[in-house]
């Protein structure tokens, strides 16, 4: 790939004329004066423009990223697998990669725990994954009554039919309601004590923070009582660890943090360190075994790629690094940093709220008095189109603008990017 003006304009025509994007409005995208950033390489938390012109990967591409573009070791492993060879099918075969990868996903977990490990591509064929065999599980165990899924309000679990059952951001999903599952959305566990537990199949919970809903904290010790709760009631737990796996949150799972092991969780984005869709639900042995039988029992699900040869070499590469590089004790200081940096925003104008978990944050804009920016101003979309001015990228959830970079920033562009993010903020807003 070279960089280049003289390609942009090609390179841009093309896309106009041709790709769709995701959550994105074409008609503006496609109109004359939109300008596309056009991202050709990446180094550590820097990517570059066709332009040549460096950024700082400040949603850590879509919340994947967590030890920078092109590490050595990740790059290795995956020229050393392509020396052997890419892909092979899952359905009837198995390689070295994903049994290592699935002992080593379980070993991160107290023995007796997590012990079974379901390869899918991404976090809502993950959570797809996990839905169907909740609601297998239950036909097999004789309680056929179990069915209801319950979810948070405004929770956001993926964009496949199933797993978008148990979104509640109605803009996202509420177009599909007629062919989505019901689902029973929660504000808090408050509600639970509503519900008919013996009809309840499942809680499905983004533990300690909702992402897409804008960066939510929960109260601590929240995951806690909710797995006392289905203890009590025989129902089954998902964690969506989707986002916040792998890191995010200052330990390797959120779950951790309130020593809650699920029936189930989902992996996806940080799990190849943000190189490859690969993903994977993990459950106990006891739902496994409830799968064991004749051919009524299997698990008739399954994608293409699952376990890709790569993918799982990757995830092996992201896990070593984990391991070896003390990831997560070196990032403790930075998640400090990040809260000392942003806690000065906090007395800036329109800033409305900071919210942080681990290396994960929120900035809640609003207009000076504390109400809300009206929608169609689209301010938090302004504000990160003018910190890409200051090189910084980053994307918001209507008037939050995200900031969770990859863990390798140095302390220096973490103090540039707060800048950035702090200038935006003032043009933007007015
Ligand atoms: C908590 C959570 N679950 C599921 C998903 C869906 O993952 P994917 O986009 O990989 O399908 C996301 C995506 O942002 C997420 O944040």
């Amino acid at each position: 790939m070279t960089e280049g003006g003289a390609d942009t304009a090609r390179w841009v025509a093309a896309e106009k004329a041709h790709c769709w994007h995701p959550f994105t409005q074409m008609r503006d995208w496609c109109a004359p004066e939109s300008e596309p950033l056009l991202l050709v390489s990446g180094q550590g938390a820097l990517l570059r423009d066709a332009q040549g012109r460096d950024y700082i990967d400040g949603n850590s591409s879509i919340w994947t990223n967590l030890h920078g573009h092109r590490h050595p070791r990740i790059d290795a492993a995956l020229r050393d697998q392509l020396d052997l060879v890419a892909h092979t099918s899952f359905l009837g075969f198995t390689h070295p990669p994903a049994a290592e990868l699935a002992q080593e996903l379980v070993a991160l977990w107290p023995g007796g725990t997590l012990n079974r490990v379901f390869f899918s591509d991404d976090g809502s064929t993950a959570m797809e994954a996990a839905l169907k065999m909740v609601a297998q599980y239950w036909q097999m165990r004789g309680e056929p009554e179990r069915r209801e899924f319950v979810a948070f309000s405004n929770a956001y679990h993926g964009d496949t039919m199933g797993a978008s059952s148990l979104g509640g951001i109605a803009g996202f999903h509420g177009r599909f309601s007629a062919w989505q599952f019901p689902a029973t959305h929660l504000p808090d566990l408050s509600g639970l004590d509503a519900l008919d537990p013996a009809k309840v199949a499942a809680v499905v919970i983004e533990p300690l923070v909702q992402g897409a809903a804008g960066i939510r904290l929960w109260p601590p010790g929240m995951l806690r009582e909710l797995r006392q709760w289905c203890d009590r009631h025989g129902v089954l737990l998902i964690a969506d660890e989707v986002m916040t796996g792998f890191g995010r949150t200052g330990t390797l799972f959120a779950c951790e943090r309130e020593g809650v092991a699920p029936d189930f969780l989902v992996l996806a984005k940080g799990l190849t360190g943000g190189y490859l869709p690969l993903a994977a639900t993990l459950t106990t042995e006891r739902v496994f075994e409830a799968f064991l039988g004749g051919p009524e029992r299997t698990l008739y699900y399954g994608h293409s790629y699952t376990a890709n040869q790569l993918g799982c070499a990757a995830a092996l590469a992201n896990l070593a690094i984990f391991r070896e590089e003390k990831v997560l004790d070196r990032l403790q200081p930075k998640i400090r940093l990040m809260g000392e940096l942003l806690g000065a925003l906090r007395s800036q104008g329109f800033v409305r709220e900071v919210r942080q978990c681990g290396f994960i944050s929120g900035i809640e804009l609003s207009r000076e008095d504390g109400t809300p920016f009206a929608p169609e101003r689209f301010t938090g979309a302004r504000v990160c189109q003018r910190a890409r001015h200051y090189g910084l990228l980053t994307r918001p959830i209507r008037d939050v603008v995200v900031f969770m970079p990859p863990y390798c920033i140095s302390e220096e562009q973490l103090h540039s990017a707060v800048n950035a993010l702090s200038r935006a903020i003032e043009e933007g807003c007015v």
